[in-house]
């Protein structure tokens, strides 16, 4: 990530869920009522034009995304009938689930964790939509490739609170030491029964001799936007990846998983690109 830059996938991320939200609510397969209102209306109208062509050039990618968040959404609302107090939301872009989930208020304290920049950006929108940051929001800005989460705590977090840590979007673009130290933390600071979710790309679609367009593009536009694809897990390794980490109730989520959960009537051609998937897991007890 460049110092300075607001992230360019994060505004893309939240258009393909502005774009989802267009359609009628049967339609949809994710529900991110407020993603419209987060982008900025010329990146909004830009990257509208050429998402049929992005979708054609790299199909099932957007159809990815938005059954990510769809399941993300889900495992929120689970976690939130199983007692959560704390929701930290890892690289969190323009997520809108603080903002979202009126069930968090006065109820789950939410840590919005980001990149500087991208988080000062954010949190102008968020001030320009709702006319101040929600006081059940912390912001804690921190570069995963150059710390911890220590961070975390001196804001406010607390260890001995049931947790969710929603990381979305986020793992491709660190290094494997950034992924290793954050899982640590969530380990190590997150009482018995706190879980994490993220999503992951397989390690072979990242070293793969012929690479997917869509690889080859975000290689391309690195340059651009200074978010290179980096880190990857193989494919049916997740279960002792976690593990090992200090994770128990492991849960690998494939595309062909979300495709048959989620890709059901005017939905049920739809692709889903096959190199990404989600991983759900708890911190396991002593
Ligand atoms: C693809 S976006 C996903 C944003 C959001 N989670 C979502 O799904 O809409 C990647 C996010 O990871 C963050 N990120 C990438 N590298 C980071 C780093 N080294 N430290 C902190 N955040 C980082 C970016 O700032 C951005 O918000």
């Amino acid at each position: 990530m460049r110092k300075s830059q607001f992230s360019i996938t994060a505004q893309g991320i939240a258009l393909m869920r502005a774009m989802e939200f267009e359609k009628p609510e049967g339609a949809r397969i994710c529900n991110d009522s407020l993603a419209g209102k987060f982008i900025d209306p010329f990146f909004y109208w830009f990257g509208k034009c050429f998402a049929g062509l992005a979708e054609r050039r790299s199909p099932g990618v957007i159809g990815f995304m938005t059954a990510r968040c769809r399941y993300m959404d889900d495992f929120l609302n689970e976690s939130l009938a199983g007692g959560i107090a704390q929701l930290v939301i890892l690289g969190a872009g323009l997520d809108s689930r603080a903002y979202r989930f009126g069930e968090l208020k006065g109820r789950v304290r939410v840590f919005e964790v980001d990149h500087p920049a991208t988080q000062s950006a954010k949190i102008g929108r968020v001030i320009k939509i709702f006319g101040n940051a929600p006081d059940h929001v912390t912001y804690v800005p921190i570069d995963f490739n150059a710390e911890d989460l220590q961070k975390l705590i001196s804001a406010g977090y607390n260890p001995a609170k049931k947790t969710l840590f929603i990381w979305e979007g986020v793992t491709p673009y660190l290094t494997a030491e950034a992924v290793d130290r954050t899982l640590a933390f969530v380990a190590h600071n997150s009482v018995p029964g706190s879980s994490v979710v993220f999503d992951y790309i397989y390690a072979a679609a990242l070293s793969a001799k012929e690479k997917r367009g869509e690889i080859k593009r975000m290689e391309r536009a690195r340059r651009v936007t200074g978010e290179g694809l980096t880190f990857g897990i193989d494919q049916g390794k997740i279960g002792e990846f976690l593990r090992a980490r200090g994770f128990d109730r492991i849960v690998d989520i494939t595309s062909e998983d979300l495709h048959a959960k989620y890709f059901t009537g005017a939905n049920r051609a739809r692709a889903i690109a096959p190199i990404y998937a989600i991983a759900q897991a708890t911190v396991a007890g002593n």
